[in-house]
């Protein structure tokens, strides 16, 4: 298997399940336009996060990492009519992309977006009623943190789910030079021996490469 066919299967299954969305070609297009990074999740997984979001009949969900509202656009859609998502980005510019892709998207009443570095940003929801859902995207770094700071604004039950845990499969080098890497491992190391969670990760195999995503539910 190589990247090629990679990039044939994720064309292949974007263009049957996720083809003709003019509000999420928009946001990749804001994206485009504003010289942004293009590291949202993909077609398929946004549906996944959606899916997720209405299984779970989640009524309020937290993201870690808005970018330009792709992932939260797809969130937000799996919420019922009185759902609430709140977001946390540390680019204002970013922010503001993100603020006109969830307006256009119409779902400006269901999504907040806050900004600024999320570990400042987090404890003030702590004073807020817990969150059914929580999907971790930001900085690699802090995924640590950002675990800890989602078992806190938890109830049991709660799903957490946290993008590119694999990265390429750079996650077996216990030695990396890349800070990221380090602390992905460590977040996957802690996400798997937490007594309060039952976890797991897989792989996705996709345009972007190989990455992963794990899953963990509250208990
Ligand atoms: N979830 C998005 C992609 C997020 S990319 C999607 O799939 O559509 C990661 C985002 O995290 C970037 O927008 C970046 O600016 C933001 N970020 C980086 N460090 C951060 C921090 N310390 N606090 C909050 N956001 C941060
Ligand atoms: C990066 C971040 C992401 O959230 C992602 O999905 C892919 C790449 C990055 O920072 O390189
Ligand atoms: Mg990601």
């Amino acid at each position: 298997m190589d990247q090629q066919r990679f990039d044939d299967v994720d064309r292949y299954l974007d263009a049957l399940f996720v083809a003709d969305d003019p509000v999420l070609d928009a946001t990749l297009r804001s994206l485009a336009d504003a010289g942004m990074p293009s590291i949202s999740v993909s077609p398929t997984q946004g549906r996944f996060l959606t899916i997720l979001t209405r299984v779970s009949r989640a009524r309020r969900v937290l993201e870690i990492g808005t970018l330009a509202g792709y992932s939260t656009i797809c969130l937000a859609r799996g919420l019922s009519s009185d759902g609430r998502l709140v977001s946390l980005e540390y680019d204002a510019r970013y922010a503001d992309v993100a603020r006109a892709n969830v307006e256009r998207a119409r779902l400006s009443d269901v999504v907040e977006i806050r900004v600024g570095r999320a570990i400042d940003t987090l404890p003030a929801l702590a004073d807020e009623p817990p969150f059914d859902l929580i999907f971790i995207d930001a900085d690699k770094a802090s995924y640590p943190e950002y675990l800890e700071w989602s078992v806190r604004l938890s109830r049991p039950g709660t799903l957490i789910v946290a993008d590119n845990v694999v990265r390429d499969g750079e996650v077996l080098n216990p030695d990396s030079s890349d800070e990221n890497i380090r602390e992905l491992r460590r977040f996957n190391e802690l996400v798997a021996s937490d007594e309060r969670l039952e976890a797991t990760a897989l792989q996705v195999a996709g345009a972007k490469g190989l990455d992963g995503i794990a899953f963990a539910v509250v208990r």
